[in-house]
């Protein structure tokens, strides 16, 4: 047997007894309880150095940073080995990967049986929110990943002080993770140690419980976050009358001082990391965005009738190619120092590359895969960074982090605003007539899938709240949480639903997106305080021309209409959608979006000639 090695500062038994049982399951060849502290990090990342699994970058160039090349199979979330194990198969919904939770812990018993031999096995405490906050929770996860371990201390509050919040009988949410790589003695290790064939995802609602086998890959592996932050969070939000979403939150500080606070629900790959860190155009004087979070938020209800949200999350994990300067000012400078990079280019002198960092490629590049690139490779269609290529780092060191991001009661949300990667049909911007109106647009968001998950990519998919591979348990009930949860505070935010990615018949983008973003949130932001007009269309209340600030951009009322327009053709068949991905719902779905539904489909009937 091998030692369990619980420093004595680990008071819990529960948590002593649970990872003795996981060590017996998974024979690892020695136990080692992570306390979050720097030493910790830099020996662990020496030791990946060594295996071969992370390239310590320049200092002179990316101070304290490294780089991971995945294997080529675990590059992405792998959303059909994601399950939801909930005891009644209508209770993961249409929407989820459903096994009996029986037979799934069987065919895990088998899978995880010896799994971590000839490897360490990590014990990762840690928060998710600030520590002790009332809105945050903890979890510990078991990995034989120092990649996770040091990946989990960047994205969450990690190591020996959460020990002293859990206390001796404090609860935690178990994670057990493994890259279903044992290594037979004498065996030599890979660089990137996963299961090419064989990967699963599980949770286990009701029991709170997360398993994951076979991939090292982010939302896969560090399990604090997607499958924790949204998809148990969720159930439990549910069972507790909270929410957990995936959403940025972000201030807009006015030139008068007025703070404004809104969360935003994107899909993967669609914008959230960028509109958490805008910066207005320079005609924007005096006006400013902070950061509060750029993927998770967790929104409970205050005090004064408002909804509170946290990030639960210590980190960025963001998408690096499209990164810029000019793109991302705020996420280049979060990222000069203490970064882990995964799947980018190696440049010559040991700093990073990716597609739109620079406008000119270097003459030459190290690919993701530890190829030798040209710019003639990228002329030919060969990325140089993978396209779901990742950085994780210190939200801390974010220059437009909020002064209030770790502040543990949260902050006030005054708007909340869904968008989706939409080439054509949807607005760029409207506000829905009220809550239930606004639930109806969110639950039936589309967007065009991305990079960020393994599948045929650009196609139009129902994404429902940005939720759709995040959701523990029935989407149809998640709707009706989502009606309940606006009545039960007295100032409800409003509801916008926005698209950056609209595009004229060559292919081209409407609208400039990034920083001109602001324009449209001003607009947002003047509406919550009662302050600018719209116009009245079958989708809400829309903007027009004179609405919005043009001030510093060359933008013409035509390409504005084409922006904005709302095609009742296009909408027929949009409505006409919405009610086949209803139908999946049978009777778990609330009863009021399908009223909302055929309402929707009367205002756009083309008129008796
Ligand atoms: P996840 O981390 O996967 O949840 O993604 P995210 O929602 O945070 O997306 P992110 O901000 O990282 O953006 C993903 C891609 O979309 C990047 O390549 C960006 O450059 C691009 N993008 C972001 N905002 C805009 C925009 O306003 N317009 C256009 N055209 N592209 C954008
Ligand atoms: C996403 O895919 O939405 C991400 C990255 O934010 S992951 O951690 O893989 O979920
Ligand atoms: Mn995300």
């Amino acid at each position: 047997m091998v030692q369990l090695n619980a420093p004595a500062y680990v008071k819990n038994e529960r948590l002593k007894q649970w990872v003795a049982q996981i060590a017996e399951l998974t024979q690892p060849d020695s136990i080692y309880w992570a306390d979050g502290s720097q030493e910790e990090y830099d020996q662990l990342c020496a030791q990946m150095v060594e295996a071969g699994t992370l390239i310590k970058l320049n200092d002179a160039k990316r101070k304290n940073s490294y780089l991971a090349w995945s294997d080529p199979s675990d590059v992405a979330r792998v959303e059909d080995r994601t399950y939801i194990c909930s005891a009644q198969k209508e209770d993961a919904g249409p929407t989820n990967n459903w096994e009996d939770p029986a037979k799934m812990r069987e065919t895990l018993n088998g899978l995880f049986k010896g799994c971590m031999k000839g490897r360490t096995m990590y014990v990762i405490p840690f928060s998710m929110g600030p520590l002790g906050s009332p809105i945050a929770h903890i979890g510990v996860e078991i990995s034989d990943s120092p990649y996770v371990v040091v990946n989990m201390r960047t994205m969450t509050r990690m190591g020996k002080a959460v020990f002293d919040v859990l206390g001796a009988d404090g609860e935690f949410v178990p994670c057990v993770h493994t890259v279903g790589a044992p290594l037979e003695p004498g065996q030599k290790d890979s660089r990137w140690p996963c299961n090419p064939d064989v990967k699963y995802i599980v949770h286990y609602p009701e029991t709170r419980e997360i398993w994951s086998y076979g991939s090292g890959y982010g939302g896969n592996a560090l399990l604090g976050k997607k499958c924790f932050a949204l998809r148990i969070a969720s159930t439990m939000a549910r069972d507790e009358g909270w929410m957990a979403e995936h959403m940025l939150i972000l201030g807009v500080e006015s030139p008068k001082g007025e703070k404004t606070y809104v969360a935003a629900a994107f899909p993967s790959a669609c914008g959230k990391t960028n509109f958490a860190m805008l910066i207005p155009p320079k005609s924007f004087n005096g006006w400013k965005i902070t950061t509060i979070g750029d993927d998770i938020a967790w929104i409970k209800p205050g005090k004064d009738g408002k909804f509170y949200a946290i990030n639960p999350e210590a980190g960025f994990f963001g998408v690096a190619p499209g990164t810029s300067e000019k793109t991302n000012y705020n996420a280049l400078a979060t990222l000069k120092e203490n970064v882990i990079f995964t799947n980018v280019a190696l440049t010559d002198e040991g700093d990073v590359w990716w597609e739109g960092l620079t406008k000119e490629a270097p003459a030459h590049l190290i690919d993701w895969q530890g190829k030798d690139w040209t710019p003639e490779d990228g002329k030919a269609g060969r990325k140089a960074a993978h396209a779901n290529s990742r950085f994780t780092a210190p939200a801390s060191q974010c220059p437009s982090i909020d002064a209030a991001w770790e502040d543990p009661a949260g902050v006030p949300i005054s708007a909340f605003i869904f968008g989706g990667r939409r080439a054509t049909t949807v607005p760029l911007v409207y506000e829905a007539f009220n809550w239930d109106f606004g639930v109806y647009l969110a639950s039936t968001l589309g967007s065009e899938t991305t990079a960020a998950a393994f599948g045929a990519q650009g196609v139009v998919r129902r994404d429902p709240f940005a939720m759709l591979p995040f959701c523990g348990y029935n989407m149809g009930d998640y709707f009706a949480h989502w009606l309940q949860m606006g009545r039960t505070v007295e100032h409800a935010p409003r509801i916008y639903c926005v698209n950056w990615f609209r595009q004229n018949d060559k292919g081209e983008f409407l609208w400039p997106g990034f920083g001109d973003n602001m324009r449209v949130l001003e607009w947002i932001v003047d509406r919550v305080h009662g302050r600018v007009g719209a116009k009245e269309t079958q989708l809400g209340w829309m903007p027009k021309f004179e609405d919005i600030d043009w001030n510093g951009l060359e933008f013409s009322k035509d390409d504005f209409d084409a922006l904005t327009k709302v095609d009742a053709e296009a909408w027929r068949t949009e409505v006409a959608s919405h009610k086949e991905w209803f139908e999946k719902f049978g009777d778990r779905l609330p009863k009021q979006l399908a009223l909302k539904r055929e309402l929707l489909e009367l205002a756009f009937q083309p008129k008796a000639a």
